[in-house]
């Protein structure tokens, strides 16, 4: 495993995305992921499963302290009692008494409200991390206005056909941890030529290529998959590397070209 260096905490880089697995899929999902090796589960509210990923933890025997859990404020928080709220609901469907991250899933007019009340529950530890999925650079910075405590965290859309060179740059700047949301672009790009040349050369998966290519260029990634062998493989990518031709090639990839919603007119 690599590390992504959280204010001088080491955090795996790969964790286990859980978007659209429900409740009953997602327990036998996260086991497979625990037992494979995975630490970091990435869940929100809006996904309805952290039951179902609560029963998985607790069943798995590992300790809770090897575990870090992320789960997301959905865009109806708009108060920092929302705030609580929501959290001590997520508390109770995972089971447990902390959450490790804590994101607003997507920024609203709302934001800077609802980080008061994460900064509150930072405070009072129920919540160790705060941090942010989906904003741009003007939302950090209008943000930032009025933070007390500096976000932590930026999930992102980042693939091969849309790397948010901009904002990763911006938040590695800032010292902000970037992660990769639909870091396979949902399987779209596992199909693409350039990504398979590469594959075949290095005798890995493309799904494989393209996590590598996220961990070099220090962006972290939560791929998604219910299929045990897929699970194992997308963590199974720390015993190569990429040269700095092939990571030209991907970069070249970039389309510019959101696949999913802007954050700018989400509409949630
Ligand atoms: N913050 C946000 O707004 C936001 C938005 C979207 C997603 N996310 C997070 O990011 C996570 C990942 O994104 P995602 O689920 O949208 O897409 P993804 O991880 O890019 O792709 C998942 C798709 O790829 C397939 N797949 C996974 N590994 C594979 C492999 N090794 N070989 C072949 N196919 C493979 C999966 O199929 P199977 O499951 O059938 O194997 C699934 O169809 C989510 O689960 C969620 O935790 C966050």
């Amino acid at each position: 495993m690599e590390y992504a260096d959280l204010k001088g905490k080491k955090v795996d880089m790969i964790g286990f995305g859980t978007y659209k697995i429900g409740n009953g899929e997602v327990e036998k999902a996260v086991e497979t992921a625990l037992e494979t090796g995975y630490k970091r589960i990435d869940t929100a509210v809006m996904y309805a499963n952290e039951e179902g990923i609560g029963r998985a933890i607790n069943k798995s025997g590992v300790k809770r302290e090897d575990l870090f859990i992320t789960t997301k404020l959905w865009t109806d928080v708009k108060t920092p009692e929302d705030v609580r709220k929501s959290v001590y609901g997520s508390l109770e469907r995972l089971k447990t008494d902390y959450i490790d991250m804590l994101l607003i899933h997507w920024p609203t007019e709302y934001k800077n409200e609802v980080w008061r009340g994460m900064e509150r529950m930072k405070k009072d530890g129920v919540v160790k991390g705060i941090g942010l999925s989906n904003f741009k650079i003007h939302h950090i910075e209008e943000l930032e206005k009025e933070a007390e405590f500096y976000p932590e965290w930026n999930q992102l859309e980042i693939h091969p056909y849309f790397q948010n060179t901009e904002t990763v740059e911006y938040c590695r700047k800032k010292g902000i941890v970037c992660e990769a949301w639909s870091p396979l672009a949902r399987g779209a790009a596992l199909n693409d030529e350039t990504i398979k040349k590469i594959a075949l050369k290095y005798q890995k998966s493309a799904a494989q290529i393209i996590l590598r290519y996220d961990i070099q260029n220090n962006v972290s990634a939560v791929p998604k998959s219910t299929h045990a062998e897929r699970i194992k493989e997308n963590i199974d990518i720390f015993d190569f590397s990429l040269t700095a031709s092939d990571v030209e090639e991907i970069k070249k990839l970039e389309t510019n070209k959101r696949l999913y919603r802007d954050p700018d007119n989400h509409g949630f």
